[in-house]
C-alpha cells in the first residue's frame, strides 16, 4: 500500500508563473547507455507574478542532475536543492542565465514519458509531464520558449536526427558521431517538443500552401514499413488543404514531419512541426489495414495536424484547460470525416462511442467536467469526457450559432489569441464576442460533470391543433458535485405525419413558412413548446443528428419506432430508433426463459433493411449492427452480463435463421467488383457483407463456412480477410478456426499491426477467448509486455470487449485484470491506470459481480509503491 497519498492539484490555486523562460538551448548526447542533456534557459521575472522573493523552482522527474550554473557559474551544492520533483535555487536575479547538466536513461524508459527507446530508435513523448523526465524545466504549459536543439549520436545507427522547427546546422564529429541542429521561430511550451534519432527511412512529399508556399512534407518509419506511408501522406495533404479551405488556417514552418513509433502510450503527439504516432495509427496498406483502420488513421493524422493552430499556435494555460485543444480539435476532425466521407455515419459512430463509453465514465467514479477542477495525475484526464465530450460541447456551440457565426468566433479566436496559453473560457468570449450571443449558462457544459436527462412528455390538442412538448431536465449527482443547475441545450427536433411526411414547426399560430426542423433551446428545469396547426397527433423525431449529449427519455411504442426506421428524415434519428427497437426487444428478454417469444416486428424490419436496395447502404450497415453488449450494461441498472449477453445472443440467432435467405442474397449482392476503394459505398459494401457472413456463421451456416474459407483465402485486403477471420472465430468451427487463425499468423507474423489484430479477434472473442487462452496468449512468441499496443490487444481487448468472459460469475476476469495492472505499474504507470477503468464500473453491476470487482481494486489499492496514475483511479472508485 502507498503510505503517502498523492497530493491533489486544483485550478482555484493557479497563480502565473513567477519566471519565464525566452530561450532554451538544448544539446543531447545520445549513447547506448544513456544521454547527457546540456540545457541553457534564457530567464526572467515574471512581470505578472505576485509572488514574492527571488525563489526559482523547476521541476525534474528521474534525472541525475550533473551541474548547475547560473550565468556561467557553476553552482556548489550548497546553493541549490532537490527534492519531491523539484530543483530549487533560492535566489535568482531578474534576468539570467540557467545551465543544467542532466544524465538520463531513455534504454530503461519503460514509462514511455520524457525520452525513451522504442525498437532501436530514440524518440520522445512530453505531453503532458514528460519533459520534466529530460531536464529541469518549469514545466508548465504556459511557459513558452523558442527551442534550440542540437542532437549529437552515432552516424551509423543514428543517421536521422529530427527536432521541432528548421535544420539550421549539421555536421561531423569525432568518433563518428555526427550532429544535427534544429531551431523552432514558434515559442512553445515543454510538452510541444519532440526529438527522433534512428536508422529511419524517409518518405517525401510536398504541398503548396494558399499563399503559394511550398512545405517540405516527410514521413520517417522503419524501412519495413516503407510501403505503409502512403494513405498518410495524402491523408494529410488532405487535412491541409481543408484546415485552409474551411477554417482559413495556413501551415507555418516549412517543413512538416511524422513519424511512427511501435512503443507508443497513445495514438499520437501533435509536437511542433515533428509530429510522432503510434505506428498502428499512421502505417496502413490494403493488404494489413481495415477500412476501420484507414479511417481513424485519417482521422488521427487531421487531428494532429489541425492541433498546429488547435494547441499549438493558441494553447492551453494549465491543464485543466485540456479540452481547450482536445475537444476543439476533436471537432475539426469529425468535420473533417464527416465531409470526406459519410456525414451521418460518422456522426453514428461518435454519438455511439459517447453514449458506450463516455456517458459511463459520467455516471462513473471518475466522472469530472470537461474542464476540471482538480487533478492527482494529469494523465488520467485524457479521457472520453475531455475529448469526446469536449467536442459535443463545441458541436453544440456551432449548433447555436450556425456555421458561419462559428467561424467568425474562431477566427476571432485565432487572432485573439495568437502566441498565448488561454483557457476555455478564451474560448466562449471569443465565440460570444464574434456572435452577440449570451453563453453564460452554456458555460455550465465545462464546469458541471454529468450527462443531462430529458424526460419528454407531449400532448395533441386536436381541438386548437396544438402539439406540445413537456420537456424537463435534470443532471445527476457526480463525485463532489450536487444540486445542479440546469444546462443550455440545443435540442434539435422534427415532427412525422402518419404517412411520414414532417411537419411545419409553428410556433405560433400565425407563423407561415414554418420550417420543419428546429433547435429548440432547452434552458430551465421545466419547459413546454407549442407547436400550431398540427391536426392529428404526429410522431416526434427528438435529438436529432444527436444534437447534445443527453439521455432523453420518451415512451416510444415499438410502432412509433418502426415508423421512425422507415420514415424519419434524419438520418441518425432512424438508425436510432432501430437502435432502440433492438434494445426494447433484447432488454425484454433479459432474464426470462428461453421459451419467450421474439417480437416478430423486428425480424421485419430487418428483412426490410436487407431487402430495400434503395436505401443508403452506408446507413444500412450501421443499422443491421445490434446494439452492443457494452451499451446494454450501460443502459442497466444492475447489470448481469450473462444473462444480458444471453439475451442477445438469443435475439442475435433468431435473426440469423430467420433471414437466412437475405442474408446470402445481401452477401452475393456486395460481392466486390474491381478494385479495392475506400468509398463510403464500398465500404458499406464490405461491412454489409461482413455482418452477413458474421451473422450466418453464428447459427453454423455449412453454405456460409464455404463462403467465409473462400473469402479468407481469396480476399485483396484487410477488411475481407479479418472479417472472414472474425466470422470463423465466433463460429462453432472449431477445426476451420484454427486453420485460419494459423494461416493468418504465418502470413503476417513479421507485421506488429496485424498481429495486434489478430490477438484481439481471439482476446475479444466470447467463444475463443476464455482466461486460459487468454493466459496462452500472453505467453505467446509476439507478445511483449513493454508494447502497450500488445497489453491493449489483448488484456484490454479481452476486459472491455468480451464483457460475458471478463464478468466470468467466478471472478477469474477480475482477479486477472488486477495481476496485469499490478504488474504494469511498475513498468507503465499510465497504461497500467487506464486498463483499471472496467474494474471501476462495479457499481453499475449485480452486487455478486459488484463485490468481486471491489476485491479486485482493493488487492490493487493494496500493492506496495502504486504508482500515482494507479493510486488516483482506484482510490477514487472505491470512496
Ligand atoms: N495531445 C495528444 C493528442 O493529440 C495526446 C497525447 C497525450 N499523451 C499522453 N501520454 N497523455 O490527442
Ligand atoms: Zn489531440
Amino acid at each position: 500500500m502507498r503510505t503517502d497519498q498523492p497530493q491533489t492539484i486544483y485550478l482555484s490555486e493557479y497563480q502565473v508563473p513567477a519566471y519565464l523562460v525566452d530561450q532554451i538551448d538544448l544539446r543531447f548526447e545520445l549513447f547506448e547507455d544513456g544521454a547527457r542533456v546540456h540545457s541553457t534557459l534564457t530567464m526572467r521575472r515574471n512581470p505578472e507574478s505576485g509572488a514574492p522573493g527571488q525563489r526559482l523552482e523547476l521541476d525534474g522527474d528521474s534525472l541525475i542532475l550533473e551541474s548547475v550554473a547560473l550565468d556561467g557559474q557553476t553552482l556548489i551544492p550548497d546553493a541549490y536543492e532537490e527534492a519531491d520533483g523539484k530543483l530549487v535555487i533560492a535566489d535568482v536575479p531578474g534576468q539570467f542565465e540557467l545551465s543544467v547538466v542532466t544524465w538520463i536513461e531513455p534504454q530503461n524508459n519503460t514509462r514511455l514519458e520524457g525520452l525513451y527507446k522504442s525498437s532501436g530508435m530514440f524518440c520522445t513523448q512530453c505531453e503532458a509531464e514528460g519533459f520534466r523526465c529530460i531536464t529541469y524545466y518549469p514545466d508548465r504549459p504556459d511557459v513558452m520558449a523558442r527551442f534550440r536543439t542540437r542532437i549529437e549520436a552515432d552516424r551509423q545507427s543514428y543517421p536521422v536526427l529530427l527536432s521541432n522547427g528548421n535544420p539550421v546546422e549539421q555536421g561531423e564529429l569525432e568518433n563518428g558521431r555526427h550532429f544535427v541542429t534544429w531551431e523552432d521561430p514558434f515559442p512553445k511550451p515543454a510538452y510541444l517538443f519532440a526529438l527522433v534519432a534512428g536508422d529511419l527511412t524517409e518518405k517525401r512529399d510536398s504541398f503548396t500552401t494558399c499563399s503559394g508556399r511550398e512545405i517540405d512534407l516527410r514521413m520517417y518509419v522503419e524501412p519495413r514499413n516503407a510501403e505503409k506511408c502512403d494513405f498518410a501522406m495524402d491523408a494529410l495533404k488532405r487535412s491541409m488543404r481543408w484546415d485552409e479551405e474551411v477554417y482559413g488556417r495556413e501551415y507555418d514552418l516549412d517543413i512538416f514531419m511524422i513519424v511512427a513509433v511501435d512503443d507508443f502510450n497513445m495514438g499520437a503527439m501533435e509536437n511542433k512541426g515533428l509530429n510522432i504516432f503510434n505506428s498502428s495509427c499512421v502505417l496502413a496498406s490494403q493488404d494489413t489495414a481495415t477500412d476501420a483502420t484507414f479511417q481513424r488513421i485519417e482521422a488521427i493524422v487531421a487531428h494532429e495536424y489541425f492541433h498546429n493552430w488547435s494547441g499549438n499556435r493558441v494553447t492551453c494555460r494549465d491543464w485543466f484547460q485540456l479540452s481547450l485543444k482536445e475537444g476543439f480539435t476533436v471537432f475539426r476532425d469529425a468535420q473533417f470525416s464527416a465531409d470526406v466521407g459519410s456525414p451521418t455515419v460518422k456522426r453514428i459512430e461518435d454519438a455511439t462511442l459517447l453514449r458506450t463509453a463516455q456517458f459511463a465514465e459520467d455516471a462513473g467514479p471518475m466522472a469530472h467536467p470537461v474542464r476540471p477542477a482538480s487533478y492527482m495525475e494529469i494523465a488520467n484526464f485524457y479521457t472520453l469526457t475531455i475529448y469526446e465530450k469536449g467536442e459535443e460541447v463545441v458541436r453544440m456551440i456551432h449548433n447555436l450559432l450556425g456555421p458561419e457565426l462559428f467561424r467568425k468566433g474562431s477566427d476571432l479566436y485565432f487572432e485573439r489569441h495568437d502566441g498565448q496559453a488561454v483557457t476555455t473560457d478564451d474560448f466562449v468570449k471569443a465565440m460570444e464576442d464574434a456572435s452577440g450571443r449570451d453563453l453564460s449558462q452554456f458555460r455550465l457544459w465545462y464546469e458541471q460533470a454529468g450527462t443531462p436527462v430529458l424526460t419528454v412528455e407531449d400532448e395533441h390538442d386536436a381541438e386548437q391543433g396544438i402539439y406540445r412538448l413537456i420537456i424537463r431536465q435534470t443532471v445527476p449527482d457526480t463525485p463532489g458535485q450536487t444540486n445542479k443547475k440546469p444546462q443550455h441545450i440545443p435540442f434539435a427536433v422534427g415532427l412525422l405525419d402518419e404517412h411520414g411526411q414532417v411537419l411545419p414547426l409553428a410556433l405560433t399560430a400565425d407563423e407561415h413558412n414554418a420550417p420543419t426542423e428546429r433547435v429548440l433551446e432547452i434552458t430551465g428545469a421545466e419547459q413546454v413548446f407549442e407547436f400550431h396547426g398540427i391536426e392529428e397527433p404526429p410522431v416526434p423525431s427528438l435529438l436529432r443528428d444527436f444534437s447534445a449529449p443527453v439521455r432523453v427519455r420518451y415512451p416510444y411504442t415499438r410502432e412509433q419506432l418502426l415508423f421512425l426506421m422507415s420514415h424519419d428524415t434524419d438520418g441518425f434519428n432512424r438508425w436510432d430508433a432501430g437502435q432502440k427497437l433492438a434494445i426494447d426487444v433484447i432488454e425484454s428478454l433479459v432474464g426470462e426463459d428461453d421459451g419467450k417469444e421474439i417480437d416478430p416486428r423486428l425480424v421485419g424490419a430487418y428483412r426490410t433493411l436487407l431487402n430495400d436496395t434503395s436505401l443508403d447502404q452506408a446507413l444500412v450497415a450501421k443499422m443491421l449492427q445490434l446494439p452492443s453488449e457494452n451499451y446494454l450494461v450501460e443502459l442497466a441498472d444492475e447489470a448481469d452480463v450473462p444473462s444480458i449477453h444471453h439475451a442477445r445472443e438469443r435475439v442475435l440467432q433468431h435473426l440469423a435463421v430467420s433471414l437466412r435467405e437475405e442474408l446470402l442474397a445481401c452477401y452475393q449482392r456486395h460481392q466486390q467488383a474491381g478494385d479495392y476503394q475506400l468509398t463510403p459505398e464500398a465500404i458499406a459494401g464490405r461491412s454489409l457483407r461482413n455482418t452477413a457472413l458474421g451473422w450466418l456463421l453464428h447459427i453454423g451456416d455449412v453454405e456460409a463456412l464455404a463462403l467465409a474459407r473462400s473469402q479468407f483465402e481469396q480476399a485483396d485486403n484487410m477488411t475481407d480477410r479479418l472479417g472472414a477471420l472474425r466470422a470463423l472465430v465466433n463460429s462453432g468451427f472449431d477445426k476451420e478456426r484454427t486453420e485460419a487463425l494459423d494461416a493468418f499468423y504465418e502470413r503476417f507474423q513479421n507485421d506488429p499491426q496485424v498481429v495486434e489484430m489478430w490477438f484481439s479477434v481471439q482476446a475479444a472473442s466470447f467463444k475463443m477467448g476464455q482466461l486460459p487462452h487468454i493466459r496462452h496468449l500472453l505467453e505467446h512468441d509476439a507478445f511483449d509486455w513493454k508494447n502497450p499496443n500488445k497489453v491493449r490487444s489483448v488484456v484490454g481487448a479481452f476486459a472491455g470487449q468480451n464483457l460475458p468472459a471478463f464478468h466470468n460469475p467466478d471472478g477469474s476476469g477480475y482477479g486477472f485484470l488486477a495481476d496485469v495492472v499490478r504488474r504494469l505499474d511498475d513498468s507503465n504507470p499510465q497504461i497500467a491506470a487506464r486498463l483499471v477503468t472496467p474494474l471501476t464500473r462495479w457499481k453499475k453491476f449485480a452486487p455478486a459481480y459488484g463485490r468481486q470487482m471491489r476485491t479486485a481494486l482493493e488487492s490493487i489499492r493494496d500493492k506496495k509503491g502504486l504508482s500515482k496514475d494507479v493510486y488516483e483511479v482506484v482510490y477514487k472508485s472505491l470512496a
